[in-house]
């Protein structure tokens, strides 16, 4: 009989082959190609339209296949791989040298992220080598949360998509870079600045939102001055429609002159039928809220509004962090 792991035997050979796989994480959806393979990974930055200055991050099984690919493992890694892997948490490391620069855009570090998922881990494993894994969605837009959201973005994309179902999270992996000391946090995430500070008995910076240099920049002086990094400019994330934050306590006024096709998301303060305005409702918790977001959003663009206004989340921290970073991004100025 025909089950998932045939899929994901069928799916190795594809990788094996130069192919391209999406696969489901806890966190979202990844783009898989062989880590190795340079040609492969090139194939996935045109398929997403990534700027080839913007790094990709490399999933692994374990910290054995993590080794494989950077300099030097230092002990804080250990640590935290112990306590988060596998789990939403990529490593930002001196990376070694067999692995292609076309991956890490010519940086010097490489984001390691070993997921909690079966058929990711399965996949890995049946390939016997790491893959890289940017969010399977076109450069800038939202990132998929389910199958059918990959084939959304790449509708006759020459890809396999392995569907494992709504990811767990919905929200991607935290980026902690340990070629900085303090460590530090160049993408909050589905793991929380706290508990890092906790596991590492450490204080760990966390960058502002939009405000970020280049991976290493400012760290190893490879960049040179001030450039930004693509997938930390601040418009990511991004709906079609235009889309803006409000405060609770702006609701209704906030509707002043709203366009009539306006489709609000709110977790908590309008109030249904409001002078006919469509609502998406997410969760009040932090899990539940990060885990529907995506979904959310594509649900409010499907809706064809011409303008999307989003509550914000008050920012208390832990998850909520992440979430106020991606609401950032998604409501960003196009420029
Ligand atoms: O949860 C996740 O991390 C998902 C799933 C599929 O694993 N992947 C993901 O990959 O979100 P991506 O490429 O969409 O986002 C990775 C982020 C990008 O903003 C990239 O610029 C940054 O990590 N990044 C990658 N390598 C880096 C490096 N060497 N130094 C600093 N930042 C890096
Ligand atoms: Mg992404």
């Amino acid at each position: 009989m025909q089950g998932p792991m045939d899929d994901v035997r069928t799916a190795a050979e594809s990788l094996r082959d130069g192919g391209i796989v999406a696969f489901p994480t806890e966190t979202v959806y990844g783009l898989g190609a062989d880590a190795l393979n340079a040609d492969a990974v090139e194939r996935v930055f045109a398929l997403k339209g990534r700027p080839k200055n913007n790094p990709m991050i490399v999933h692994v099984a374990d910290d054995a296949m993590a080794r494989t690919i950077v300099e030097t493992w230092p002990e804080r890694a250990t640590t935290l791989a112990t306590r988060f892997w596998p789990g939403p948490l990529t490593l930002v490391l001196e990376k070694a040298e067999a692995l292609p620069s076309l991956v890490t855009a010519g940086h010097r570090t490489v984001g390691v992220r070993c997921p909690d998922h079966p058929i990711a881990q399965a996949l890995i494993r049946a390939l016997g080598r790491p893959i890289v894994g940017p969010s399977a969605n076109p450069s800038g837009r939202v990132s998929p949360t389910t199958a059918a959201h990959v084939r959304e973005g790449f509708p006759s994309g020459d890809l396999t998509i392995l569907d494992g179902g709504p990811c767990r999270a919905g929200i991607e992996s935290t980026v902690l870079s340990l070629a900085n000391d303090p460590p530090r946090i160049l993408r909050p995430g589905a793991v929380a600045r706290e508990t890092i500070e906790e596991t590492l008995g450490a204080h760990v910076e966390i960058v502002g939102s939009g405000s970020e240099r280049a991976p290493g920049a400012g760290v190893e002086g490879e960049d040179g001055a001030g450039m930004l990094a693509p997938g930390r400019l601040a418009s990511h994330y991004a709906p079609h429609a235009p889309t803006r934050l409000f405060r609770a306590r702006d609701w209704p006024d906030v509707l002043d002159g709203a366009p009539t096709r306006t489709v609000v998301i709110t977790h908590e303060a309008a109030r249904m039928g409001e002078r006919g305005i469509r609502l998406v409702r997410l969760p009040e918790s932090a899990a539940g809220y990060a885990a529907s977001l995506y979904a959310a959003l594509r649900e409010a663009d499907a809706l064809d509004p011409q303008l999307i206004l989003i509550e914000r989340p008050e920012d208390e921290g832990g998850l909520w962090t992440a979430i106020q970073d991606r609401l950032a991004r998604a409501s960003a100025d196009r420029g």
